[in-house]
Order: C-alpha cells, then sequence, then structure tokens
C-alpha cells in the first residue's frame, strides 16, 4: 500500500532529482548549478546567469556577447500577437495577459521538436518583456510601441519599452539582480507546475504558460504587488508600527513575509534590499524604505518572521517608477529561465508525474434511478 504523507502541501517530500539549484542548503542559503547566488548577483549580468541556469556553465566574454546579440534579434513580436494584445482590457491582470500571449505564441510559433526547445526558451525570454510592453502601453498610453529596441539587456529593454526611453545605468544594474534572485528556485509551485506539465510530454509553451497561472497567486509571486499595496498606505514608519500591528492583532497574513523553506531568513532579501536603499538615497526620498525597514523589525519583534525576496523588491521597483500591477510579470520575465531549465530536465528522463490520493469519501454505492432519488 501506497505511503500516505503526513504533511500538508508536500512539505518536506523529496518530489524529483535537479541539478539545478539548490535552497536553504549551501551557501548563503541559495546557489544555481552551485554557484551562490550572492556572488552571481555580485558579480553577474542576468543574460550569463540565464545561459548558466539553461546550458550547465557561466560563459565567457564572447559567448555571454554572442548570447546577448542572440536574444536582442529575436524581440520583436509577430503582428497577430500584437492583434491579441491590443484585444485585452486594460483592467486586466498583466499576469493574465502574459499567459495569453505566451499561449498565443504557442499557436503562432508551435514547438514542433524537443530538439528546438533551446531556441523556444530564447525566444521566450527575449519578447516576453516585449508582450507585456505592448500591451500596458497601448492600453495606457494609446500608442503602438516599436518593441525592437537596441538595449544591451533583458532587463535594460523592458525599462526603455516601459518609459519611452533608455534607463540609467543603476536602474539596468538594479534590473541584472533583481532577474538573477528570481530566476531559480527548486521545486516551488510554479516550477512544478511547468515539471508535471512537461512530464506528459507537452509542449513548452505549455509548461510555461500553466507556470505563469502558478506564478499569479498571492501566495507565490503576486506576494511583491501585495506589499506593494501595503507599504503605500503607511504615511511613515510609526503609523506603519501601529498598522502592522493591528494586522498582526486581526491575525491578518503580512505578504512578503515567510516562507515555505527558508527558516531564518532569504538570502535573496539581504541582497534587494541594499538595493533599494540605494535607489532610495537616488531618489532623495527614503519614506517608503524606511517603512518597509519598521515592517520588517516589527515582524521580526512580534512573529519572529523575516522578508522574503518578494518585500524589498516592491520599493526597488517602485523607486525605478514600475507600476505595481507589473511587478509579478517581471518575476516571469526571470523565473522563466529555471522553468525551462526544469521542462528540461524533466524531459531528459521523463515519467510521467502521477501521484495518487488518499481517498476520503463514501463507500461504494448502487446509483438509484433518477425518479428515486
Ligand atoms: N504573515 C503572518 N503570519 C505568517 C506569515 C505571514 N506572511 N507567514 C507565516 N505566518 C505564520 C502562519 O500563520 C503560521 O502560524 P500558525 O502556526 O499560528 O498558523 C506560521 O507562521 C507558519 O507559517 P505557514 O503558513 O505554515 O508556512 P507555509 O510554509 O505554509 O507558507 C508562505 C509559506 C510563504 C506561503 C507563507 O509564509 C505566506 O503566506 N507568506 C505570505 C505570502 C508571501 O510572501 N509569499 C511569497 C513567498 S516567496
Amino acid at each position: 500500500m501506497a505511503k500516505v504523507l503526513s504533511g500538508a502541501g508536500l512539505r518536506g517530500q523529496v518530489a524529483g532529482k535537479t541539478a539545478l539549484s539548490t535552497v536553504g542548503k549551501s551557501g548563503s542559503g541559495l546557489t544555481y548549478r552551485g554557484y551562490d547566488v550572492k556572488d552571481l548577483a555580485n558579480k553577474c549580468d542576468f543574460e550569463e546567469v540565464a545561459y548558466l541556469i539553461l546550458k550547465g556553465t557561466l560563459p565567457n566574454a564572447s559567448q555571454l556577447a554572442e548570447y546577448k546579440t542572440l536574444l536582442k534579434s529575436m524581440r520583436d513580436i509577430p503582428n497577430a500577437l500584437k492583434d491579441v494584445l491590443e484585444r485585452i482590457p486594460k483592467d486586466a491582470h498583466p499576469m493574465d495577459v502574459l499567459r495569453t500571449g505566451c499561449s498565443m505564441l504557442g499557436n503562432l510559433e508551435t514547438e514542433q521538436d524537443f530538439a528546438d526547445q533551446d531556441k523556444i526558451t530564447d525566444r521566450m525570454l527575449a519578447c516576453f518583456p516585449s508582450i507585456i510592453c505592448y500591451w500596458y502601453r497601448f492600453t495606457h498610453d494609446g500608442v503602438k510601441i516599436d518593441v525592437a529596441t537596441d538595449d544591451d539587456s533583458i532587463g535594460g529593454h523592458f525599462l526603455h519599452l516601459l518609459h519611452g526611453e533608455k534607463p540609467s545605468e543603476l536602474h539596468e544594474r538594479v534590473m541584472h539582480v533583481s532577474l538573477i534572485l528570481y530566476a531559480e528556485h527548486e521545486f516551488n509551485a510554479s516550477t512544478f507546475t511547468a515539471r508535471v506539465c512537461a512530464s506528459t510530454l507537452s509542449d513548452m509553451h505549455s509548461c510555461i504558460t500553466g507556470a505563469i497561472g502558478s506564478l499569479r497567486g498571492p501566495l507565490h509571486g503576486g506576494a511583491n504587488e501585495a506589499a506593494m499595496d501595503m507599504i503605500q498606505k503607511f504615511s511613515d514608519p510609526e503609523d506603519a508600527e501601529q498598522g502592522m500591528m493591528g494586522m498582526l492583532e486581526r491575525k491578518e497574513k503580512i505578504m512578503g513575509f515567510g516562507h515555505a523553506i527558508y527558516s531564518e531568513s532569504d538570502p535573496r532579501n539581504e541582497i534587494i534590499k541594499g538595493w533599494s536603499k540605494k535607489l532610495s538615497e537616488t531618489v532623495g526620498d527614503s519614506n517608503l524604505y524606511d517603512v518597509s525597514v519598521r515592517c520588517e523589525a516589527v515582524m521580526k519583534r512580534e512573529k519572529g518572521l523575516f522578508c522574503n525576496a518578494d518585500f524589498f523588491h516592491a520599493s526597488a521597483y517602485n523607486y525605478m517608477g514600475i507600476p505595481t500591477k507589473l511587478f509579478t510579470p517581471i518575476f516571469v520575465m526571470s523565473r522563466l529561465t529555471g522553468w525551462a531549465a526544469h521542462v528540461m530536465e524533466q524531459r531528459a528522463d521523463n515519467r510521467i508525474i502521477r501521484p495518487s490520493a488518499e481517498y476520503t469519501g463514501e463507500d461504494l454505492r448502487d446509483v438509484s434511478d433518477i425518479s428515486e432519488r
């Protein structure tokens, strides 16, 4: 008889093998293919890390230049996809836009053969910022933007399309760091979704579309938006103190805190927190950062809970003028790397993922005639 797992949410269960990352096991707490995320965020561009996760090794200078050139050449999106994006309402959730955009791309550029998986992944990495910004600028600013920019990086491309001008060096660097921090995280909910889909031998676009749906929820990727909604309600750190105490008394869940695997801290927090501070100094207004620091202190003092990667991302993105509703799509632009690498890993050693369930329903019974019910 199959063993019934005791913990809810499959917590603590090993559900497969991966060579892509470790969470809570070594280094500062998160490693990608053996490298500490802290080192990667300090020394690398996001494209280097994407290359590492997808291909297994860090690129040398010429490989990186070649990879960036390839990604640059794939930024434009087909007119049929633009038509679809123009029809999606302004008040749609951008994660739904990205989910539809990814799915539509799968109709136009279908993965016919798994041998094309690298090309399909690079294409998505290159054009997801185009998809989200094309829709955003069309529905919010009434303009049909040219999405084929010549920016050096994926993060720079995104900020350029969003704001209509090339980003500062600082903002482009923060995007590199942010995308690196979000790129991969073992068997989290959205990655597991992608792997389950891959295990049926489905196509890459289906795996990624499903993963986007999982990431959308506030207990997963949506937490950075929820954190922003909260911190912007507080006028100053004192107000944050009182507001947080009230929320805790009412036993409300506070987004951007806690983690399913990390028990003492999330290694990504310290890194993005530092960049948020730097951005606040550049803007010359540290209130949002100070409010966030007070929220962190209250949660530590009252509940022993720590900020996860999402909490200081909220203020960092806000300082760069990114609208709150685009926070989670940025997560997608990054985590796409991890998802695709997991799909490739699953395909390389596949068996369909099909667990069993412990039945808690009725005993076997007869179907009575409809007139007797
Ligand atoms: N705010 C308030 N209380 C929290 C909390 C939060 N953000 N996160 C955890 N807790 C509390 C739980 O209520 C629980 O208390 P209890 O034992 O009295 O019921 C305890 O801490 C244990 O947490 P639990 O919810 O069991 O952890 P989990 O592993 O099931 O969930 C998260 C992990 C991430 C889903 C959870 O911490 C959470 O919902 N955080 C907010 C959403 C978020 O930021 N998600 C992004 C994750 S990167």
